[in-house]
């Protein structure tokens, strides 16, 4: 009886000690076997989870996603920006590097963006006909339909096409993201026609939003190809637009677009392979450079977000991004040493000047020479896998939200601003803060270096995990920290992409902190030296990891209108 009671008495005691894990609110990722589609926007999400369940693969739904969120998400989603396409083909086992980034304009000169005294002009390189590149969007995901994808141009388009069509019900992300900008849209009276209702407002959530140009865009490209957006009646009305405004994009840089496919840069980290996007975005090049740092310390020891951690990732963040404003830029004008970036014993060499309890001052780290060996911000990005083993990892943007903000006129598509991504003049920081230099100086044809940082990760030759992020500047943390969270300390993806962030970029030198870090941490980092400063929400990592069969996503909580969606 007595040995009775003390069972019970154990059992009651065990139950009290582990009921605040019971109780402790636990972030649990969405589970499927057949497909998976994680986006920052839900609507398209639906629309790329439809075409899994029709029997399409995950490039068929990349693809359907990528034209849907030009109408859904209009602040980086997009037909007239770029971006990058990271996927593996499950057929040849192939990864390939799609490179859909804007060009600089063939009239552009190094000097465009500066004022008469000088000194870069952020209103020009920002807000004006001057700041677009010409677009890449719907040349890169029609290149990657008719190579890897198995459904036709006008049934990708058909979602987006309903979508703008028939409308859609605002969100209160979309209605906030709308207000916020309200301002500065409403200086184009071709936007204010898109983006205002009668009564002068931006939409609110809860109206239904139709845009009948933008329907009407997309199904010219859908009747004619990618002709109808890059020598059509679209692309007269995107010059004739551009020009009447003051810019000098001409019919023939639209007509000479090319998507380009590239070799990804691979790295190793504990074990696994990482493939991310080469130049011209520095994102996959600096991604393993600070992997190749951090492999070099027994991180899962230190614990998850532990001052001595944080100080790591801190300073091995300081390191890259100074490399990133001296070596990076389109390698088709100039050379990238990516080779030597990404070797293991260039990154060893950097990591000796780290001191293990003490912060570096940015100002007395320069660019290494790793030759000596052989507004907010908004992007967005989504990843896709489907149950034959392809996996596409997707991040396009207009640069800053909506872009330079102008709408072509009768089109409802909206202008990028991706030549501020250029250097305006060496040593002076974009709307990112980010500093370049030389290489990534303005020349007609060339693409501006970009942060974007597609990625997926195998482990023994099977997908692992696919992740990315929008978050100018912050792309490339976010990822590197989804990266350790989920391999260095065994998170789940949900856990991994709630976990507080942490940013460092070289310039200004200031370690930044996600809300969720605890005092003790801040005041041990303080006392190494880190001038620390709480940030606003760092990134939006959208991810799936795949393991004993199971596709695991999460769409990023940061912003709101996400989906994960599988089946
Ligand atoms: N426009 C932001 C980036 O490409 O990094």
């Amino acid at each position: 009886m007595g040995a009775a009671k003390n069972l019970i008495l154990v059992i009651f005691i065990s139950l009290l000690t582990i009921s605040p894990l019971l109780h402790a609110k636990i972030h649990e990722p969405v589970r499927a076997t057949n497909g998976m589609v994680v986006t920052s926007e839900k609507l398209a999400a639906q629309a790329g989870l439809n075409v899994l369940k029709n029997g399409g693969n995950a490039v068929d739904a990349a693809v359907t996603i990528g034209f849907a969120l030009a109408v859904t998400l209009p602040r980086a989603g997009n037909l007239g920006g770029g971006g990058f396409m990271l996927l593996r083909n499950a057929p040849t086992n192939e990864i390939i590097a799609l490179d859909y980034r804007e060009t600089a304009p063939k009239k552009a000169t190094e000097t465009m963006f500066l004022n008469k005294e000088g000194t870069p002009d952020a209103a020009l390189s920002l807000n004006s006909y001057l700041a677009v590149g010409v677009p890449g969007t719907v040349s890169g995901l029609a290149y990657a339909l008719e190579k890897y994808g198995t459904i036709s141009l006008s049934q990708a388009l058909k979602p987006a096409i309903d979508l703008a069509e028939k409308g859609f019900i605002v969100s209160q992300e979309l209605a906030t993201s709308l207000s916020t900008y309200k301002d500065s849209l409403a200086k184009h009276a071709s936007t204010k026609q898109v983006f205002f209702k009668n009564d002068g407002n931006t939409y609110q959530a809860g109206d239904l939003f139709i845009q009948p140009d933008l329907a009407t865009s997309l199904k010219l490209i859908a009747q004619h190809g990618i002709k109808a957006f890059y020598q059509g009646e679209l692309a007269e009305k995107i010059v004739a637009h551009i020009k009447i405004n003051g810019g000098i994009m001409a019919l023939t840089d639209l007509a000479t677009y090319k998507p380009l496919v590239r070799k990804p840069v691979q790295g190793t980290y504990r074990g696994y392979t990482v493939y991310s996007m080469p130049p011209p975005s520095s994102g996959g090049t600096h991604l393993i450079q600070m992997l190749n740092m951090l492999e070099q310390y027994p991180l899962q020891k230190m614990g998850a977000t532990s001052p001595k951690t944080i100080h790591l990732l801190a300073e091995t963040m300081r390191r890259a991004y100074a490399d990133r404003s001296t070596h990076i830029g389109d390698p088709h004008f100039v050379s990238v040493p990516t080779q030597e970036l990404t070797n293991k014993l260039y990154a060893k060499k950097i990591t000796q000047s780290i001191k293990q309890n003490k912060a570096s001052l940015s100002t007395a780290i320069k660019a290494g020479s790793p030759e000596s060996f052989s507004e907010k911000h908004d992007t967005t990005h989504y990843s896709v896998m489907d149950k034959w083993g392809n996996v596409v990892s997707n991040t396009y943007t207009l640069n800053t939200s909506y872009g330079m903000k102008g709408v072509v006129d009768g089109t409802g598509i909206l202008l990028n601003n991706e030549m501020d991504d250029f250097t305006a003049k060496p040593g002076f920081k974009n709307a990112y803060g980010l500093i370049t230099n030389e290489k990534n100086k303005i020349e007609p044809g060339k693409r501006m270096l970009s942060s974007m940082t597609p990625t997926i990760v195998m482990k023994e030759a099977k997908p692992f995990l696919v992740t990315g992020s929008p978050g100018g500047s912050h792309i490339i943390t976010t990822v590197l920290q989804i990266i350790s969270y989920v391999i260095d300390h065994k998170m789940d993806i949900a856990t991994a992409t709630y976990a507080p962030r942490i940013h460092h970029q070289w310039l200004p030198d200031i370690l930044s902190l996600e809300k969720g870090i605890n005092t003790d941490t801040i005041q041990a980092l303080k006392k190494m030296g880190h001038k620390v400063e709480e940030m606003p929400p760092s990134g939006a990592a959208n991810s799936i990891v795949f393991q004993n069969n199971v596709f695991f996503g999460l769409a990023d909580p940061r912003r709101l209108d996400g989906a994960t969606l599988g089946f």
